[in-house]
């Protein structure tokens, strides 16, 4: 087993931090408080290659692997995580589900202007009624031959204010149950796309999530993605791997939360010492450390094995349990051992726990994934996809 990162990867990672630092940190706490969509903040992540960092060069992305964009994810999530979610929908989602499933016209119309942050991208699965049940699909792609009849609400839509393109799943056969689903590319400019009312949230409040209706929009076939019927399939392969995204987006989480109160406990004295010389302080941050650490092994592990090709459905689910249950845990912590100054915005641990909540519920709740993880289990497969090198079916 090697642990050690590349030059490149090295690269990739304080590049990210940097630009977190210069870019990102300034104004975070307005554009949080005030629900501002940072657009500026996510057009430099386009020019800097960060919303296609997996894309090939010949449809205008970065062409890195994996675990450059897990390290990139976590550097930017330690400062402003509605920037992190835009990056994590936008790369693994929409630019990953185009790319690998869909057909050379659609990766070349679509992918160079994602990749380059000219268009922003959202997946629109969830439903009023069909949250962790994403089978029971109420949208409806009619077929009417050479085009669908698209109409449906879907809800908690991430970048819904902001994105140009939709991959929208759809109930074309209700009698073929989940084998009747497709996915869609839409265009947000298309007659009929109608942007519902902006959501008011816990966390990670200037990206900007919406609902959204479909009435009557046309959508010509070549903008279904894979075979008749492959939608269902295709939004939990593209999740399997949104999870690695979400995942090392509770890790920076969980890792901003703690590098920030490590130094304020360095700095901050009581009872005549540092407090964080006080044993009750100490402890907490050998946890967190730990388990923070527990859970980049975890996350690292999962992009390594989407690297290699090799299975890593369970691995993504294991990862994002796990680092979102650290991530709200210890930034709860962080606030404590902030003391009073936790509880107020200028010190950023509050806005991180805050953010730390969403990482239990999106792309797949906790339960969600214990799930996914238990069934792996209860198949026998669990180690061998893990350890054993099975290959990836695409
Ligand atoms: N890869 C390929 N196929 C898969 C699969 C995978 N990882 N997981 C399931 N499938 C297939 C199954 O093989 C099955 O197909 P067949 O019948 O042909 O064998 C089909 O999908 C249905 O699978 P299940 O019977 O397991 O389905 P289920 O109803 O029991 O649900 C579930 C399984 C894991 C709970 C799933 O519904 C799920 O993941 N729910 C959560 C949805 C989710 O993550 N939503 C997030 C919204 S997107 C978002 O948050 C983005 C954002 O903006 C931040």
């Amino acid at each position: 087993m090697i642990f050690s990162l590349t030059e490149e990867q090295l690269a990739v990672q304080e590049a990210a931090r940097e630009f977190a630092q210069n870019e990102l940190k300034p104004g975070v706490i307005e554009r949080d408080r005030d629900m501002i969509f940072p657009k500026e903040q996510v057009q430099k992540m386009g020019e800097l290659g960060l919303l296609g960092m997996m894309v090939a060069p010949e449809y205008g992305g970065s062409g890195m692997d994996s675990l450059s964009y897990v390290l990139a994810m976590e550097e930017i999530s330690k400062i402003d995580n509605s920037c992190s979610v835009v990056m994590s929908v936008n790369n693994s989602l929409v630019c990953w589900g185009i790319e690998t499933y869909g057909t050379e016209e659609q990766k070349q119309k679509y992918l160079p202007k994602l990749a380059s942050g000219e268009w922003i991208g959202s997946f629109c699965l969830s439903e009023p009624e069909a949250g962790s049940d994403a089978t029971s699909q109420r949208t409806t792609a009619i077929d009417k031959g050479d085009h669908y009849v698209l109409n449906g609400t879907k809800n908690w839509i991430t970048n819904g204010g902001t994105s140009s393109l939709h991959l929208v799943i759809a109930q074309t056969d209700a009698d073929k149950g989940h084998h009747g689903i497709n996915v869609l590319i839409v265009e947000t400019s298309w007659d009929g796309v109608e942007i519902g009312a902006k959501e008011d949230k816990l966390g990670i409040r200037s990206s900007d999530t919406h609902t959204i209706m479909y009435n009557d929009v046309i959508v010509p076939k070549e903008n279904r993605i894979g075979e008749d019927g492959f939608g269902f399939k295709f939004a939990m392969k593209t999740l399997a791997g949104g999870r690695i995204g979400i995942a090392s987006q509770a890790l920076g989480i969980a890792a901003g939360a703690y590098e920030l109160a490590l130094a304020y406990s360095k700095e901050r004295e009581a009872f005549g010492k540092a407090i964080s010389r006080h044993q009750a302080i100490a402890f907490k941050l050998a946890d967190m450390a730990t388990e923070i650490e527990a859970a980049r092994l975890l996350v690292y592990r999962s992009a390594w094995l989407k690297d290699q090709k090799l299975s890593y459905d369970t691995a993504s689910s294991m990862a994002k349990l796990f680092a979102s249950e650290v991530a709200m845990r210890h930034t709860v912590e962080a606030v404590q051992i902030h003391g009073g100054y936790g509880f107020v915005k200028e010190y950023h641990v509050e806005r991180l726990m805050r953010d730390a909540k969403i990482t239990q519920i999106y792309e797949g709740t906790s339960e969600v994934q214990r799930i996914v993880i238990s069934r792996s289990i209860l198949k026998g497969q669990l180690y061998i996809p893990v350890y054993g090198g099975e290959q990836l079916e695409v």
